[in-house]
């Protein structure tokens, strides 16, 4: 019989968990009857180090809102990716015990891109390829590394107006040249669906490729209006599931 190991999410509040269903079902049907998956609803940080210590056999973790950054400190080290994109959604419980921190939705989201893009780009060459992405919070961080490690070239678009950031004012001047469209804010996430990012939709042609990372609805306002102009478009459903298993994949590795 195989040692029991325990996995779960800390965050805050965990109302509804995409993570506990995916691991659960997963461990049914790959029938690891050893494995389990717990919600950590934590306030604060100030008990993740007794929830790490009491809790026998964890090996792993999931952090969501409002975790990603400030769990940083809590932990003895970082994978590269996490380094860079400096926000962790996965721990590894490491067999010394120390914690190591990475970063899924850099994987789940650059193997999305990847398939969302292979037919128009064979071999992975994005060459004349340029992004714009929409937000500037956490999956946006993620998002910018993500394209960096690719060398497809983007801007940021935010409210904030920054010296690495454009206004939604200005999107317009960048329709052409930049054919790559990234969603990373909230906006048009159920229950708010009649939301879409400000942007000018009449500049959207045949010619753009419109990645989502909402999930809820599958079919979002952004995509719907950006679909409606001729752009190829795709929500966030298999960057979620991509970053789960990648989860999983760490968890495991030796
Ligand atoms: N598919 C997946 O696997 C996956 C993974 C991670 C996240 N996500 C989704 O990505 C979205 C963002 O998550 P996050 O963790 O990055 O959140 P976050 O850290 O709060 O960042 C969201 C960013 O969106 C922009 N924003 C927020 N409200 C806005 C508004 N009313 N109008 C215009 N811009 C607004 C802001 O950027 P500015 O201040 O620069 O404007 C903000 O920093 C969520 O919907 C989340 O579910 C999906």
């Amino acid at each position: 019989m195989s040692i029991s190991a325990q996995y779960g999410l800390i965050g805050y509040p965990l109302s509804h968990s995409f993570s506990k269903k995916y691991f659960t079902e997963k461990f049914e049907k790959e029938q690891l009857s050893h494995c389990h998956y717990e919600l950590y609803e934590l306030p604060t940080l100030q008990n993740f180090s007794s929830l790490v210590a009491n809790t026998p056999n964890l090996k792993g973790l999931n952090v969501t809102i409002p975790y990603k950054q400030s769990v940083i400190p809590f932990l003895d080290s970082l994978d590269e990716k996490a380094q860079r994109i400096s926000a962790v959604n996965v721990i590894k419980v490491l067999t010394n015990n120390k914690l190591r921190g990475y970063n899924s939705d850099y994987w789940g989201f650059q193997q999305s891109l990847k398939n969302f893009l292979a037919k128009d780009f064979p071999n992975e060459q994005y060459n004349g390829l340029n992004a714009l992405i929409l937000g500037s919070g956490g999956a946006s961080k993620a998002v910018q590394v993500a394209l960096q490690d690719l060398e497809i070239p983007f801007i940021v678009v935010s409210r904030q107006l920054t010296e690495t950031t454009i206004s939604y004012e200005q999107f317009t001047h960048y329709q052409d040249s930049c054919r790559l469209l990234i969603n990373t804010t909230p906006l048009g996430m159920y229950p708010e669906i009649n939301a879409c990012p400000p942007i000018n939709y009449d500049c959207i042609s045949p010619h753009h490729f419109v990645l989502d990372l909402v999930y809820n609805p599958e079919m979002t306002l952004f995509m719907q209006k950006c679909h409606e102009k001729g752009a190829k478009v795709q929500n966030g459903l298999e960057m979620l599931y991509l970053q789960a298993e990648k989860a999983w994949e760490i968890w495991q590795k030796i």
